[in-house]
């Protein structure tokens, strides 16, 4: 039994992109063949795949109709987290989407999923993107203020669901606890963040997360250990398309 996770797939079964640098971009050629292949190459019926975010351009649920039914064929226990581009997803509909696909997707908001005996626990998460002011060496040397305190109540938001996650789990006995986040951890003007304090906190023992691809976005954030905690980006076009081993 293992647990494995990707982000952004960015699916568009039914959308038309012609204006996504998506279709121009050589990593993402056939990309979803190459996930389909991954995961049957890799993934048992017994293992679990955590999907972290932006699964489907589509607009609503019906746009994200045939995206959804890939994941589902897709090997082993699929449990999605949200992400920005998740606009089928409104975080209070999350009971509806766990009901209509049943027995195919688990969708994590306000919840957690066991793990042998780890609590799959997560929410979207924040962090500002900008816009940054650079001086002419690139060098950041200021940023739009007004965004940056926007960023932060879209970040609070997001931590008290993320506590209503751990503390679900919590209250069930569970005290190991493996975070998946949508956005990275930190920005890029962070060395930590309320989220990683968080992450300490309830000792979770790793921190998963997506949102940065193309290249340029790779570092943005945390990888490898820090303060104890093992911190992974997972987004598709990093990972090449090949589903990451978390644990097993
Ligand atoms: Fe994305
Ligand atoms: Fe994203």
């Amino acid at each position: 039994m293992s647990l494995y996770a990707i982000g952004d797939l960015h699916l568009h079964f039914q959308t038309d992109l012609k204006a996504k640098a998506q279709l121009r971009d050589r990593a993402w050629r056939n990309h979803e063949q190459k996930v389909q292949k991954y995961c049957l190459e890799l993934i048992r019926p017994d293992d679990t795949l955590v999907l972290v975010g932006d699964h489907s351009w589509g607009r609503n649920l019906d746009e994200c109709e045939q995206d959804l039914w890939f994941i589902a064929e897709l090997p082993g226990r699929k449990i999605l987290l949200r992400g920005n581009h998740d606009m089928f997803w409104d975080a209070k509909k999350t009971q509806m989407l766990n009901a209509r696909y049943a027995g195919k997707l688990l969708f994590l908001q306000d919840n957690f999923y066991s793990y042998e005996d780890y609590a799959l626990v997560g929410t979207k998460g924040h962090c500002f993107e900008g816009p940054f002011y650079l001086n002419r060496r690139g060098q950041i040397i200021g940023w739009d203020e007004e965004k940056a305190e926007h960023a932060r109540k879209l970040a609070e938001r997001e931590l008290e669901r993320l506590r209503v996650s751990f503390e679900a789990a919590r209250a069930a006995g569970y005290r190991k606890y493996i975070l998946f986040l949508h956005y990275p951890p930190t920005s890029i003007l962070e060395e930590d963040s309320p989220f990683t304090a968080m992450a300490e906190e309830y000792g979770a023992e790793q921190v998963v997360y997506a949102h940065s691809h193309g290249e340029s976005r790779f570092h943005d954030s945390i990888l490898g250990e820090k303060n104890g905690i093992r911190y992974s980006l997972v987004s598709g076009d990093y990972l090449r398309w090949k589903p990451i081993k978390i644990l097993g």
